[in-house]
């Protein structure tokens, strides 16, 4: 059981919760996420990146996005109540190292995932450079935090409502055309946008690292429900991740494994259980059958 200590709404659809979780807070290291089980009745469980942690105060922090069934049950949640199971940290962290200039690319949700991230990087000397990008201005989150970090920041909307009006791979390939060039890169956001991330860099020689959000189960390995072709050969991203050169991931295989379950995880999101006499988890199954 962990003990939800804060909770902030970033965004229309985007919630910052603390947590204590002591032991992983002190292990943790940029890159590595967690596995969460809300509830432990028929609770599903769903990996999320740690966003930030405090060894001394032994809580970490999570950002998500409700996005689905799951994710808006945590979001109902309030401090003084609890989770009832935190799994990590898993994944290996983020390879850190004085590259020199790193661009380093969010997109939505994926922008808390970067941050750690961006936070390593300055950190270990490098130049940093961020691109922040979202749909609309209410949806750009972590702003004023990467300012503390970041040498250049750039951010950039779908319709112009805040930044410059446009997608990511903009600014990345103008950063990518400077001479020098970025000496890495690092993408975290939707698949589509890792992939033209990936293109983008790719065009200009500029190593891409991203993290891949496929759909886990156990998160150690064992079930194959994240599994990725990375360079011709199977991997999981669990244990062999989350991060990979962008350069040789299989986006397209990767996005339609991703599609597999969206039936089902519709039909949970949006049946209602209540007459129907059956756990939660068989509720949606039972609707979605009729
Ligand atoms: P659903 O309606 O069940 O699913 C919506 C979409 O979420 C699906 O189409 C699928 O793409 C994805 N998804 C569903 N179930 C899973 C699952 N078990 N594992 C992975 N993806 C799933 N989201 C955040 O908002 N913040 C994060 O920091 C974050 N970090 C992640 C780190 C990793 C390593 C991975 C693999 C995913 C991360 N995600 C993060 C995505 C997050 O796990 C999904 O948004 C969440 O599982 C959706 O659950 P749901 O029941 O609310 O939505
Ligand atoms: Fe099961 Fe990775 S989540 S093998
Ligand atoms: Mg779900």
């Amino acid at each position: 059981m962990n003990k939800i200590v804060a909770k902030k709404q970033l965004s229309a659809e985007v919630f910052e919760m603390t947590v204590e979780a002591p032991l992983i807070a002190q292990a943790r290291k940029a890159g590595q996420f967690i596995i969460v089980q809300i509830d432990t009745d028929w609770g599903e469980r769903i990996p999320l990146t740690i966003a930030d942690a405090d060894a001394g105060a032994g809580t970490l922090t999570m950002v998500f996005q409700t996005v689905g069934a799951t994710t808006h049950k945590l979001a109902v949640k309030e401090p003084g109540e609890y989770v009832e199971n935190i799994l990590g940290p898993l994944g290996n962290p983020t390879h850190v190292e004085k590259f020199g200039t790193v661009v380093c690319v969010g997109g939505g949700i994926g922008v808390a995932p970067l941050y750690p991230i961006v936070q390593a990087m300055k950190q270990a000397g490098n130049q940093v450079k961020v691109i922040i990008g979202a749909r609309t201005k209410e949806l750009v989150i972590f702003e004023d935090r990467m300012r503390n970090y970041a040498d250049e920041l750039v951010i950039v909307t779908d319709d112009g409502s805040y930044g410059r009006k446009a997608l990511v791979t903009e600014p990345l390939k103008e950063f990518c055309a400077l001479d020098p060039k970025p000496d890495m890169s690092v993408a975290i956001g939707p698949p589509i946008m890792m992939k033209f991330c990936e293109k983008t860099t790719a065009a200009f020689d500029v190593p891409v690292m991203v993290s891949l959000n496929t759909i886990m189960i156990d998160g150690t390995g064992m079930c194959g429900g994240c599994r990725v072709t990375v360079g011709g050969e199977t991997k999981f991203v669990c244990v062999d991740g989350p991060e990979f050169d962008g350069h040789k991931v299989d986006f397209d295989n990767m996005m339609i494994r991703m599609r597999a379950y969206k039936a089902r995880e519709d039909a949970d999101h949006h049946s209602c259980h209540i007459g129907l006499g059956l756990p939660p988890h068989e509720a949606p199954v039972a609707a979605a059958r009729k």
